[in-house]
């Protein structure tokens, strides 16, 4: 083993594999049934192609942007996900930190072990603008889904991100044959805990339709975005509905299976919005040059879900700060190689299909 730790997220995850009890392990790595989506991802990056321009002259490139008015020192998003503590018992106040610190945006999952209003308040420790997002299945109980928004809203959380991926769970068989079906004893989801102290359980219902985006729409001033979206006319009616920004994303895979590569729908998704609304892309994104790919294909940021969970597992915050700090320099030496001095200007014909013109 190498002395000087993980030099990229690969080998964050090997790491993390070591780490880990196996059946958190395949908790986190896992994907829906046979996991051909969660694969394609990242395929599909592989298959992609970037064709550099040269002799541009233009100097290091700068890799501020805003998402969704939100400053942010990289194009790259930390994705919401679920049960941090199983990684590490620094849970998601280490992730929060290793946010705040490398200046990236958070989307704070629900279905957190560690209350919304811990994790914001960690964050501000480290910077007092730091910026969280906050993760929402909306449940059929109305009244428990505001009580939640409005929980949301008093820690300082700046957008919803609405998953409208799940109106089931999906199909997890490496979960099945661990018997791995809830969290450990001590273990909460403290977003979902009552004023009387108890905590549900979520609810994945496939009731859940626009209209109760209208209702969300309705009760909250907070930006929304939609987290799952696949098909052109989806994304047309989000725009449609007032919708503030897309999240192009198969849930990692770990929702129906065979869905395509995300990657691979967010120029057909691009095209359906018209840049009328900022795309983030995530699935599968593991370098830099996956980053660059997806601002070519029409995206506004990246999102990275288990590189995140593997940086945790490995060494807690400062895993977490490795592996941003590794993606940063990949997304500088590539774009510096590409021929661009920023994520706002990166051009589309970047990309090609492998062998193509
Ligand atoms: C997720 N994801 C997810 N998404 C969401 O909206 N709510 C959630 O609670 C979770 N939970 C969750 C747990 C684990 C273990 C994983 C791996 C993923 C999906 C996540 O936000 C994101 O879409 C994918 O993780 C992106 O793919 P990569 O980066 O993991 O390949």
């Amino acid at each position: 083993k190498s002395v000087r730790g993980p030099v990229n997220v690969r080998e964050f995850e090997h790491a993390a594999r070591d780490a880990l009890d196996p059946v958190f392990y395949d908790y986190f790595a896992s994907g829906a049934q046979d996991e051909v989506t969660t694969a394609a991802n990242e395929a599909a990056f592989r298959r992609l192609c970037l064709v550099p321009r040269v002799l541009r002259g233009l100097g290091p490139p700068g890799l501020e942007t805003t998402v969704l008015g939100h400053r942010t020192s990289m194009p790259l998003l930390m994705a919401p996900t679920a049960f941090h503590r199983l990684a590490h018992p620094g849970a998601e106040l280490a992730t929060a930190r290793a946010a705040a610190g490398a200046g990236v945006v958070m989307i704070a999952a629900m279905l957190a072990t560690t209350a919304i209003e811990e994790v914001a308040g960690e964050a501000r420790k480290v910077d007092e603008n730091a910026a969280l997002w906050f993760q929402l299945y909306v449940q059929p109980d109305l009244g428990f889904t505001e009580a939640v928004v409005r929980r949301a809203e008093a820690a300082g959380c700046t957008a919803l991100v609405v998953t409208v991926d799940s109106p089931a769970l999906g199909r997890n068989e490496r979960g099945d044959r661990n018997g791995f079906h809830d969290l450990p004893p001590g273990m909460r989801c403290e977003n979902l805990r009552e004023i009387g102290g108890d905590v549900r359980g979520v609810v994945l219902s496939p009731e859940i339709s626009w209209r109760h985006l209208d209702w969300l729409r309705g009760i909250t001033g907070l930006p929304i975005v939609l987290k799952g979206v696949l098909h052109p006319e989806d994304a047309r009616l989000a725009v449609r509905r007032g919708v503030d920004g897309l999240i192009v994303s198969n849930h990692g895979g770990r929702q129906l299976d065979t869905t395509p590569a995300s990657i691979d729908r967010l120029p057909v998704i691009a095209d359906a919005v018209g840049g009328e609304i900022p795309l983030v892309l995530d699935g599968g994104v593991r370098r830099g040059t996956d980053v660059v790919k997806a601002l070519a294909l029409g995206a506004s940021a990246a999102a990275v879900g288990r590189p995140v969970l593997w940086g945790l597992a490995v060494d807690g915050e400062d895993g977490v700060a490795r592996v941003l700090s590794l993606l940063r320099a990949e997304l500088v030496n590539a774009l510096t190689l590409c021929g661009c001095d920023s994520p706002l200007s990166v051009p589309r014909d970047l990309v090609v299909e492998g062998g193509g013109r």
